[in-house]
């Protein structure tokens, strides 16, 4: 029997990572951050100076990425090659260029099987743009998390902020709103929710009542 599945897609700053992270802890499930798997290879892409658009560079950059996901008290723990690389992973220059090799339809062929291959016993939580429609349609519980672009770019700005970066909010908004039509407009694997994934809005919600809403979600339909 395959494990269960709870999927969180929604677009970047609505708090997948954290709820994500909670939920996991709470169902003692293992996580997958999809997010820091295009992140990987936009910075394995970067150092090694392939471009956005040199495919067979980077589909052959996806053959060997060596990630392991934890669920950490505040987010999704990322460890690649065996070193926490969340920080390199979150800079603005390797979020713009992940959502640039994402749209490419056969880098995220290549990344499919390892997605996959996370879904162990007790369960799963499944954090990203597409987990409910493409990598696990089959998923029994599909959360879509969304929130105004304003709200999500203040706590990314926030979030930068407090690790000491030097941002500026108009850049940071505009990178957002970009990024977001990127990633919803693209062909393949756009960010919409799934015909059956429960939307939440947490644009005036806090972390605790969004935890609280999807683990209710989830009580519901095991
Ligand atoms: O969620 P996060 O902001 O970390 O994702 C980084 C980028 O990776 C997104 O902008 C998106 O383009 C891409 N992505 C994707 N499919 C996923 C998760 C992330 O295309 N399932």
């Amino acid at each position: 029997e395959l494990a269960p599945i709870l999927t969180i897609d929604g677009p970047s700053g609505a708090g997948k990572g954290a709820v994500s992270a909670r939920c996991a802890r709470a169902l003692g499930w293992n996580v997958l951050d999809s997010g820091a798997v295009y992140r990987s290879v936009a910075a394995a892409a970067l150092e090694r100076s392939i471009a956005a658009d040199d495919v067979a560079g980077l589909v052959s950059l996806c053959g060997d990425l060596d990630l392991v996901f934890e669920p950490g008290p505040d987010g999704i723990l990322v460890r690649l090659d065996g070193r926490a690389v969340d920080e390199r992973l979150r800079s603005e220059e390797v979020s713009v260029m992940s959502s640039r090799v994402a749209v490419q339809p056969e880098v995220r062929a290549a990344l499919l099987a390892l997605q996959r291959s996370h879904r162990r016993p007790p369960g799963l939580v499944a954090d990203g743009r597409d987990m409910g429609t493409i990598v696990f349609p089959d998923a029994p519980i599909k959360v879509f998390l969304d929130a105004s672009v304003r709200e999500r770019a203040n706590r990314r700005y926030k979030q930068l902020k407090d690790k000491g970066e030097n941002v500026i909010f108009s850049r940071l908004f505009r990178d957002l709103e970009e990024r977001d039509r990127r990633d919803r407009e693209r062909a393949v694997a756009p960010t919409v929710p799934a015909d059956d994934a429960v939307v939440v809005d947490s644009t005036r919600l806090n972390l605790d009542q969004v935890v609280e809403r999807v683990l209710a979600i989830v009580r519901d339909r095991l």
